[in-house]
């Protein structure tokens, strides 16, 4: 029996797929759908001040032929009324019991008016607050949104205004752009915060008209830097989650965010130790039906290994993050291309000769050439690899013995009981006496 049930910081759900705040969870009419289709959880669209949107909005990053790779937007909050919206959680609430519905806030930094809020929705009946510090454009201005997470001691203060009145879990919602989001998960953190959500959208301008010169989304001739999102945030969101998830002083629960819009996307995230994932992006562009492949994969795929439950996995690739100052350096690996698979386009030659160390040799045979690697000064970085368009065609094999292993922060170690400086020639020597000569 598989059970893909979540408890992230308290609140509840019968699967960790959860809809991001966003569009797709403006109103009841979507959000109940959305559980109808199986989603788990859903972060209500950030509620708050009085907001005007404008149009155009939003930007889409288009690359090779796929559509919105990346999505560029300068939305605001809920332009919707707080009374209405209010009103519709706790229906939504009402109909769907076993669903988590966590409502995200954004109001002016006053701790009256965040207590009033707070008091406000938790009368909804809902099942966690979100904490919107995240909105990088429009809201930020006035002193809201990424203007607090980007304060450590703001971030700090607003949460305890929050967690001083609040009787059910509140997460803070981080932006991504900062330069070290310890010290806002920190703050949040000693201010009772009950978990983290990240990443909110990250500083962007997704693009320029080359015609009118006109930087979109445009607005009557006029444009600004927006919120990146989609698939290609995810390696920044993987990142950022992971930094949070390691922290020791931090150690709170994850519901992670950024680019996930697959079940193998969601586990990653998992593997990094979030107890929830959020979706908008490939909600905005596929729909609300994605999460059945979702649920379906993760399904399959916790059976395939032999996880019964997301516990069971949650966090396991985190103790392979580590200092680079730990990595083995004898560790030793070259490139081998199966020659059956090879359909001689020749790009592995040239990102080795020219952007590479140029160990791929082009040998004419049969009026084709064909691509040997030069073992003996290849150094592994794997490019050949990365390049070529044949699934499993070059491949990266180990040829160190597996027996010797010597840290960077071990080597230096040595030198320094030994007396040794850190010079050219001796790392030279201690390549050689390893095989490992850089030409
Ligand atoms: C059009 C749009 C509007 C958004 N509005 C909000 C919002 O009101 N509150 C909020 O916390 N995040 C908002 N976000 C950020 C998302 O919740 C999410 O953090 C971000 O899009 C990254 O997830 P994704 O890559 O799955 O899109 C918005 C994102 C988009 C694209």
């Amino acid at each position: 029996m598989i059970d893909l049930s979540t408890n992230c910081g308290g609140i509840k759900s019968p699967n960790p797929f959860w809809l991001a705040s966003a569009p797709p969870t403006n109103s009841a009419y979507q959000v109940c759908k959305a559980f109808d289709q199986g989603w788990g959880g859903a972060v209500w669209k950030t509620i708050g001040e009085p907001v005007m949107n404008v149009c155009n909005r939003y930007g889409g990053y288009d690359y090779n032929g796929q559509k919105i790779i990346g999505l560029n937007n300068i939305e605001l909050i809920s332009d919707r009324p707080i009374d209405k919206n209010l009103k519709e959680i706790a229906e939504t609430k009402k109909l769907f019991p076993n669903n988590a519905v966590v409502v995200s806030l954004m109001v002016e930094s006053k701790r009256e008016t965040w207590h009033e809020i707070v008091k406000r929705t938790i009368d909804t009946g809902c099942d966690g607050i979100e904490l919107n510090y995240g909105c990088p454009h429009g809201m930020s201005e006035r002193g809201m949104g990424s203007a607090v997470g980007q304060v450590p001691e703001y971030c700090k203060m607003i949460t305890e205004w929050v967690t001083e009145v609040s009787t059910i879990p509140v997460l803070v919602k981080l932006t991504p752009n900062v330069s070290d989001i310890i010290y806002p998960a920190r703050a949040a953190k000693a201010a009772k915060a009950n978990g983290i959500s990240l990443i909110n959208t990250i500083n962007s301008i997704i693009g320029i008209d080359l015609d009118t010169f006109q930087i979109m989304p445009s607005v009557a001739g006029k444009s600004g830097h927006g919120g990146y999102a989609g698939s290609a945030v995810k390696p920044i969101a993987l990142h950022l989650v992971s930094q949070v998830a390691r922290d020791k002083e931090v150690n709170l629960p994850i519901s992670a965010i950024g680019g996930i819009s697959n079940w193998k996307d969601a586990v990653e995230f998992i593997l990094l130790g979030a107890s929830s994932v959020q979706v908008c992006t490939a909600v905005m562009h596929y729909g609300f039906r994605i999460v059945k492949d979702m649920i379906e994969g993760l399904t399959n795929w916790m059976e395939s290994k032999g996880f019964s439950s997301i516990e069971d996995f949650r966090g396991k690739s985190l103790e392979q993050i580590d200092d680079f100052g730990n990595f083995n350096l004898l560790h030793k690996t070259v490139a081998r291309i199966d020659q059956k698979k090879c359909i001689h386009c020749n790009l592995c030659y040239i990102a080795c000769e020219d952007g590479a160390h140029q160990c791929i040799d082009l040998i004419p045979v049969n009026g084709h050439n064909k691509t040997v690697v030069r073992e003996s000064d290849c150094v592994g970085c794997s490019l050949c690899s990365l390049v070529c368009p044949v699934e499993s065609c070059i491949s990266m094999v180990r040829v160190d013995d597996k027996t010797e292993s010597k840290t960077w922060n071990e080597l230096m170690k040595e030198y320094k009981n030994e007396n040794k400086p850190l010079t050219w020639e001796n790392l030279a020597e201690f390549q050689k006496a390893h095989g490992i000569e850089i030409h």
